[in-house]
């Protein structure tokens, strides 16, 4: 079966030549390598949309020049097999998880492209065949270099497609369910209601009402986040304080026996534009999971910090974790661990935080235990 790369390789032509060229290439590149990343990262510096995506701000240049170099190497040298095409389809979602805007790769690509040509044309500048065929082999590669990361792109659009026709399909079922659930529960509320007025002085028939009582809390609390989860609301945006919220957050939830929640940097935080209400939601159930996740006598870390044009928000347990098949579908309504839960806790939270043009993540943490890493535009970035 022809895979995607090769594929991608025959429709550029692609050829055992090409790859001696590039071969022969490389030894002569190598040591312009330095000044190709520096002219390729002062780009990046000088152009105030680029440098925003550098997570982690122009302190990381030094690392990612290094990254870059082991990218050329690699570039020049082969082999361009199925693992090369694994490699780059790891580096092209990083740039899609740093949500880098993807038309920056053009430039950025005809960076190293103009860079490696002048080397090019120097070095055969009295042989015209080799120069050209030299160049074409630069050519292809530099185009499947770029081919792939914007397949990476796309893959990424595809996936959020599909989740939210999904949601599409979940919502307009749950709309229609949780309506009509409403007033069976509103008819068996008003006639507990009467009920309780008669039971008198039975205590198990009390004990029996009030049961039947809390319950249909929680069938009510059920249906509202359903409704909550589908309903598209607004942004009532506003300027969010997050520690704030945070603080809110903390005397709502209900920690378990012993366990203890250390804020961090939170009360330094700037201000950001948002839904006040939305994202306090955010913070209650990434907390309330975290709490439910460390048990009792556990640990719920947040931390915040702003990096680049972001605020990074971290939300760590010492609980479990999540194990590798649900971590794929961690964010997906329905999705669940907790015997009582239903599953839209983190649907809501990927929700409202993508609405607010941020991201969310989900990464083990050190040691163990679970890591959930919210990133929101700061004002002057959306
Ligand atoms: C031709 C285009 C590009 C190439 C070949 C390239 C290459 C790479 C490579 C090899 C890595 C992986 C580093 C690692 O293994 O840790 C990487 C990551 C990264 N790149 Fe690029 N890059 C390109 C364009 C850009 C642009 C235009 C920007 C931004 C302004 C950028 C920002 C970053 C950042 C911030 C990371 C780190 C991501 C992370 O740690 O999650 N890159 N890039």
């Amino acid at each position: 079966v022809e895979t995607l790369f090769d594929e991608l390789k025959r429709y550029v032509g692609w050829t055992a030549d090409d790859e001696a060229q590039l071969r022969a290439l490389h030894a002569a590149c190598a040591p312009h390598f330095d000044h190709i990343a520096d002219v390729f990262y002062q780009r990046i510096l000088e152009h105030e949309g680029a440098r925003q995506a550098l997570v982690g701000g122009e302190s990381r240049v030094g690392q990612l020049k290094i990254t870059l170099k082991a990218w050329m190497d690699k570039l020049l040298s082969g082999p361009w097999d199925e693992e090369y095409y694994e490699l780059r389809c790891r580096i092209g979602r990083m740039h899609v998880r740093i949500a880098l805007p993807q038309h920056y790769m053009f430039g950025a690509m005809n960076i190293v492209r103009r860079e490696l040509n002048l080397i090019v044309d120097e070095l055969h500048a009295t042989d015209p065949q080799t120069l050209r065929a030299s160049r074409a082999a630069l050519g292809k590669i530099l185009d499947l270099e770029l081919a792939i990361m914007l397949h990476t792109y796309r893959e990424d659009l595809l996936a959020q497609q599909s989740r939210s026709e999904r949601l599409a399909t979940f919502g307009q079922l749950i709309g229609s369910i949780g309506h009509e659930l409403r007033n069976p529960l509103g008819v068996i509320e008003s006639s507990l209601y009467i009920l309780e007025s008669r039971v008198g002085e039975d205590e198990r028939a009390r004990k029996h009402t009030r049961r039947i009582g809390e319950q249909l809390r929680v069938a009510n609390d059920i249906v509202s986040a359903l409704l909550d989860m589908i309903r598209d609301r607004p942004l009532q945006r506003a300027p969010v304080s997050l520690d704030a919220a945070l603080s809110s957050v903390l005397t709502a939830v209900n920690p378990p026996e012993g366990a203890r929640i250390i804020p961090e940097g939170i009360a330094g935080l700037p201000t950001l534009n948002g839904d006040p209400g939305q994202l306090r939601q955010v913070l209650l159930n990434l907390v309330d999971n975290a709490l439910h996740a460390a048990g009792p006598g556990g640990e719920v870390r947040i931390t915040g910090r702003v990096d680049g044009g972001q605020v990074e928000i971290a939300v760590e347990d010492s609980g479990p974790g999540v194990d590798p098949d649900t971590r794929r579908r961690l964010f997906e309504p329905l999705i669940t661990t907790k015997a009582k839960g239903i599953g839209l806790g983190l649907a809501l939270v990927r929700r409202i935080v993508e609405r607010h043009g941020g991201q969310v993540s989900y990464a083990p943490r050190e040691g163990h235990g679970a890591r959930f890493l919210v990133r929101l535009p700061l004002p002057a970035a959306q």
